[in-house]
């Protein structure tokens, strides 16, 4: 059973003030989660309006149903990918929709369910599958991996300069026992970084970037992030809004992209300049905020 953890929905005051829906709406969360923004923006949908929310994560859909269960608007819950959005509003006799949120990444709750298999702070099997019905797992790309495409692996999703130490060391420990936890891959990764004498490089943990390039490739996240912003321009209707939040600079570059070369061939004005981040209060009520930035577009 994945523990109990509170997931605080990251910038809901901006997000929320931002955003304002027709009261006989459709939004589309592309991320459901725990249901904490829905909950926020689908408040503030009539009986007429419509939420549909997207997750990869059997578990998320179950907890956001309970989440949302009060809301009037009616709910449409699905678990699937939101590279799959258009087909899923579709779907739903929907053509357009007035707003799509996507809160990429994943949740203080997945991140300390064991069984996900991602963190480096609890030792637990090496999975970081979100979607359990994905095929690949961490421990798979770590153990059957050649050597310069797990450092290509972790230097381009990662952007760990250190990636072709950290790729050495694996394949070296891998020749005498399989890497099978998350435990002894940051075991792995720090003995990699650690130089004689030397204290830690940075603050975060060493394998941070390591498990964040693995999270990337197990979960095709690069890919399917480009595929919902693909068709989020076809799905939006005229003055409807796009809301991204991204974690880390792979993600926010695509986003950034999608929302600039929309708005040259005149689909999108871009609203967030520059990306809307978290105060310093918000970042010490919740770690999570700290890389958070928030994009916003609207459909012309
Ligand atoms: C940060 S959480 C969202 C939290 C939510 N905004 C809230 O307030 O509760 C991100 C969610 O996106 C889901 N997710 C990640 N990649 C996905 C994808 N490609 N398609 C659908 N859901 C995805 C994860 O399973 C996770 O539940």
């Amino acid at each position: 059973m994945p523990q109990v953890v509170e997931h605080i929905p990251v910038l809901a005051g901006t997000l929320t003030e931002r955003i304002t829906l027709p009261p006989n709406g459709v939004m589309v969360d592309a991320t459901i989660g725990q249901g904490g923004h829905s909950y926020l923006l689908g408040k503030t949908l009539s009986h007429e309006g419509v939420l549909i929310g997207l997750d990869v994560d059997k578990e998320a859909v179950r907890r956001a149903q309970l989440r949302l269960k009060d809301l009037v608007c009616r709910v449409i819950l699905v678990r699937s990918n939101f590279s799959h959005i258009a087909e899923q509003v579709h779907k739903q006799g929907i053509e357009k929709v007035d707003f799509i949120l996507a809160d990429l990444g994943i949740s203080s709750v997945q991140l300390s369910d064991v069984e996900k298999g991602l963190s480096f702070l609890e030792d637990a099997p090496l999975d970081m599958r979100i979607d359990k019905r994905l095929k690949t797992t961490a421990a798979d790309i770590v153990n059957n991996t050649d050597e310069k495409t797990l450092a290509d692996l972790i230097y381009n999703f990662g952007e760990d300069r250190a990636s072709r130490r950290i790729a050495r060391f694996i394949v070296e420990r891998r020749k005498s026992e399989p890497i099978t936890t998350t435990g002894q891959l940051a075991d792995i990764v720090s003995r990699a970084l650690r130089r004689p004498g030397q204290k830690r490089r940075t603050r975060i943990h060493p394998a941070t970037r390591t498990f964040q390039a693995l999270r990337i490739a197990v979960n095709n996240e690069l890919e399917n992030l480009k595929k919902l912003l693909a068709s989020s321009s076809e799905l939006l209707k005229s003055n409807g809004r796009i809301a991204v939040i991204s974690f880390h600079s792979l993600e926010d570059r695509l986003v950034k992209n999608n929302f600039k070369e929309n708005e040259r061939a005149g689909i999108y004005k871009i609203i967030t300049k520059k990306p809307i981040v978290p105060s310093r209060e918000e970042i010490c009520e919740n770690r999570r905020a700290r890389s958070a930035k928030l994009r916003i577009a609207q459909r012309i």
